[in-house]
């Protein structure tokens, strides 16, 4: 992690309710097993486009399995990782959180667009209950907000995994993966690098070993 975050180039697409005007658009997600056409707005995170960590983290997460039965997608942004995951995932719920409330409001229209109301669940962060448990959780971070925050954040959502449950993180290279994978590893979380392409690093993280460890 870099000791500074660098401010993004663009509007914070981290605000609970952006300034930038409305401006709807569409975004095709073109992976080899499905294409959806999804809505996206004005003052969300890669608006005009699936972001090529996004992709990668869609094409090389190790696929969903039917002991996934509670899948997160940790700041979904348009819903890109939820709406992917709900359709390879039939079986799955998916849960969707975001602090963005323009985000959360596409998320929950493209969800219903593919007819997965009712099994996307798409929330704010406080919203999600305390003993909500996750088997997966697939995650594009929002490196920007801040090293402080980043951790806090993740801190608390990998105390929602369950027991067994895994999360993968895309991170670019130069934003910090490599330090972000030290940090949770002092925390006590085993983390294996899965993926290394194009400026990206998949993470794949478990529970610590010793859940008595002192956090
Ligand atoms: C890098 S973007 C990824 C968006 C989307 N998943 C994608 O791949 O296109 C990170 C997202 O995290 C959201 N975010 C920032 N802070 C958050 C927090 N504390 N809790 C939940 N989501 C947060 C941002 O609003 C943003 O939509």
């Amino acid at each position: 992690m870099q000791p500074d975050d660098p401010e993004p180039k663009t509007a914070h697409y981290f605000s609970d309710k952006p300034a930038t005007p409305s401006k709807p658009r569409r975004v095709d997600i073109a992976l080899p097993d499905l294409s959806l056409r999804l809505g996206s707005d004005s003052g969300v995170f890669s608006a005009d486009r699936l972001d090529p960590g996004t992709k990668l983290l869609l094409l090389e997460a190790p696929p969903l399995v039917d002991t996934d039965r509670s899948v997160l997608d940790l700041g979904c942004g348009w819903g890109a990782i939820a709406c992917v995951a709900a359709t390879r995932a039939p079986w799955a719920q998916v849960w969707a959180v975001d602090i963005n409330e323009r985000a959360r409001t596409l998320t929950a229209a493209n969800a219903r667009s593919l007819g997965f109301e009712g099994r996307v669940h798409v929330h704010a962060p406080h919203e999600i209950t305390d003993t909500t448990r996750f088997d997966r959780i697939l995650s594009n971070p929002p490196i920007r907000v801040g090293k402080q925050a980043l951790h806090d954040m993740l801190t608390h959502w990998l105390g929602h995994l369950s027991p067994q449950g895994v999360a993968h993180l895309v991170v670019q290279k130069h934003l910090g993966s490599d330090s972000l994978a030290s940090w949770l590893e002092r925390r006590g979380h085993q983390v294996e690098r899965i993926s290394s392409r194009a400026g990206y690093r998949i993470l794949e993280v478990t529970n610590p070993l010793d859940e008595s460890r002192p956090s």
